[in-house]
């Protein structure tokens, strides 16, 4: 079972446990070869650090001297390994040297007798070149052997593996059907053949079609994917596992693995990423080693890098830099760079996994930066819940919101300000990813405006793009003596923005006190008729309290912002206890990662204000973790 400890957008670290073995993802499993073994899974553990590997149940059962010490044995104790031993069957194989002999039940039920901690069913590979009738057959007995192993493996944990050839619809069919059985792990098959030749972008489509159709619950297998260019891009999609030979496979033929590249041993006078194994001062001695020796230390060599790469990658999940870190990865390939554009094109459906804000601030890596969802969403929020009605809209560019400050307050106008990310209302400028984003000087923008201003109310529109004037005479019908409160704007377009259209009337429907922090200028902390209601955070958001969570519970219809919890969840919730995935009834659509939720029973009666790490798709397939994390209780 999977638990996510940490996510950024569909990436995440998580912890898998399977017959009492842990495992953190992402993670890799190396492939171990029982007769031919190079890096023994001894070594492994003891010196990698790892706790899971794959093997095939295939290669064992065809030699007698294997299967024999295997089944006495057990494959723990036959592999000398007590991390999670997951164990194929006998598909790749099949793709490699055509049609075997070899039952699908047969080899389940040897997985099975064997302690296989994770049982792969005999899947039908589907080739790139497959026609779509063949694709479809692929997807169709995959999924009856997946049913049928279901029958008899009891309570064994099955591995199903996605196919479908190049052929999206029969992916998101294959996802869709092998995630009806519930089964435990979701490898995606048949995109070897892909992955040799570089064609990154398809991969894109494969495991985005897959993905989004299996609970997010389920870990996600990327069968094959073993060199580490291919790594970030895939956690940014959400895979929890990867295998490889690739290590010993590039070894042999002295080839030596960067998380970034691969190189012959012979074109290398520098070692770009050097390990304990291989670096610049012995390179020329393993150049002249016997090729055994020399197969050996590149084969740890290789090993070393690969793991490290993924030591990166859960760094910047857990930093929640991993957009940034995938953009620089895919810069090392021509390839890997056409796979992140393709995988922009998802921006809309990876929205919904999209986190609220980060600690750390939106770097911009290039133009696409600006593609990332995080960007997407303030155009839909904006589109969606910016709604005030004013005489007009003047549009200025980011770097004259200093001068337009003397004017702000007199002027009943919409203030649209030219940013990178697109055009966005004055009030709404000071919000996560928008504040704090190092932009260089003249790096492109969001074109949006036309969008923008379609969803705004007001009479005229007057560009100040090319210079503030000083005079504004011209404008003078839309000046007004009382100033305009910029404070009280400002928090009813972010209260809007988090937490949805016409949330602000009935947050600052009374006697509301900004309180602003004495250093800094910084608004802190809001009440309403003395109720302290909501504080404002660094990333200049809301943190609501159980005063403004109840404004909201009495005014928001049904589900709107809330989290359902069942009765047995309750009691521990009315304690102060978090919610726990397997409690969850329902949960708002529109909650996105990181928003403040309100926690309600069946009944809708309210127990408490706090956090969500997940959307609500999300929360009702895990199975295991912390959902919400509660802040405050109703007393
Ligand atoms: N190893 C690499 N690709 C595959 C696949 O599609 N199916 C199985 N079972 N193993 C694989």
């Amino acid at each position: 079972m999977l638990e996510v400890l940490h996510r950024d957008g569909l990436s995440r670290i998580g912890r898998y446990e399977v017959n009492g073995r842990k495992v953190e993802t992402p993670a890799l499993m190396p492939v171990i070869n029982p007769n031919i073994i190079v890096i023994s899974p001894e070594e492994l553990k003891e010196k990698f650090h790892l706790d899971a590997l794959i093997t095939n149940s295939y290669i064992i059962k065809k030699d007698q001297v294997l299967r024999e010490k295997a089944l006495k044995e057990g494959l723990h104790k036959f592999l000398n390994f007590d991390g999670i031993i997951m164990t194929d069957s006998g598909t790749f194989q099949s793709h490699m040297y055509g049609d075997l002999d070899l039952e699908p039940d047969e080899i389940v039920k040897f997985q099975k007798d064997i302690g296989s901690d994770i049982i792969t069913i005999l899947d039908i590979f589907s080739e790139p070149e497959f026609s779509y009738e063949e694709a479809q057959d692929a997807v169709k007995i995959t999924y009856e052997r997946a049913k049928e192993a279901k029958k008899f493996a009891e309570n064994a944990t099955l591995a199903g593996p996605i196919q479908g050839s190049l052929f999206l619809d029969l992916r998101e069919r294959s996802a869709k059907l092998m995630n009806s059985l519930d089964l435990d792990y979701y490898p995606i098959g048949g995109v070897v053949p892909l992955l040799e030749s570089y064609r990154y972008s398809e991969i894109v489509d494969i495991v985005m079609a897959s993905k989004l159709n299996i609970d997010f619950g389920k870990p996600v297998h990327l069968f094959g994917a073993g060199h580490p260019m291919v790594f970030a891009i895939s956690a940014l999609m959400g895979v929890d596992f990867f295998d490889s030979s690739s290590y010993v496979k590039y070894a042999r033929d002295d080839r030596v693995i960067f998380p970034d590249s691969t190189r012959y041993l012979s074109e290398l006078k520098y070692v770009p990423y050097p390990s304990p194994y291989l670096d610049r001062y012995d390179i020329e001695d393993i150049k002249k080693m016997d090729r055994e020796e020399r197969f050996g230390i590149i084969s740890r060599h290789n090993l070393h890098v690969t793991i490290e790469e993924l030591e990166r990658i859960k760094n910047a999940i857990y930093e929640g830099t991993v957009w940034e870190y995938a953009e620089e990865r895919c810069r090392s390939h021509p390839s890997l760079y056409n796979a992140l554009k393709e995988l922009y094109k998802y921006k809309e459906k990876l929205e919904r996994f999209e986190n609220l804000s980060r600690v750390h601030p939106f770097y911009y890596t290039g133009p696409e930066s600006l593609q990332r969802p995080s960007v997407l969403r303030i155009e839909k929020r904006i589109i969606d819940r910016y709604k005030y009605k004013r005489k007009s809209c003047i549009v200025i560019n980011d770097k004259d919101t200093d001068k337009i400050m003397k004017y702000i307050k007199n002027i009943d106008s919409h203030f649209l300000v030219k940013t990178p990310f697109g055009y966005v209302p004055y009030e709404l400028l000071f919000i996560y990813p928008i504040i704090q984003s190092p932009m260089p000087a003249g790096s492109e923008y969001v074109e949006n405006l036309n969008k923008i201003l379609d969803s705004i109310d007001f009479d005229v529109l007057i560009s100040w793009l090319k210079e503030i004037p000083d005079d504004i005479s011209g404008i003078k019908n839309y000046l007004q003596e009382k100033e305009r409160d910029l404070d009280m704007l400002r928090i009813r377009a972010v209260a809007d923005y988090q937490f949805g259209k016409g949330a602000s009337n009935f947050l600052f429907n009374g006697d509301v006190k900004i309180i602003k922090s004495k250093n800094t200028g910084m608004i802190r902390n809001i009440f309403l008729d003395q109720k302290h209601i909501l504080s404002m955070r660094n990333d200049g958001f809301f943190t609501l309290k159980m005063d403004g969570g109840k404004i909201l519970h009495k005014n928001l219809e049904f589900k709107k912002l809330r989290t359902i919890v069942n009765r047995e969840s309750e009691e521990f919730n009315r304690k102060g206890k978090n919610v726990f995935a397997r409690f969850i009834v329902d949960m708002d659509p529109e909650l996105r990662p990181f928003d403040e939720t309100l926690v309600v029973n069946e009944n809708d009666e309210l127990i408490g204000v706090g956090r969500t790490f997940f959307n609500r798709e999300e929360a009702l397939t895990l199975r295991k973790g912390m959902v919400v994390e509660l802040r405050e209780i109703i007393t």
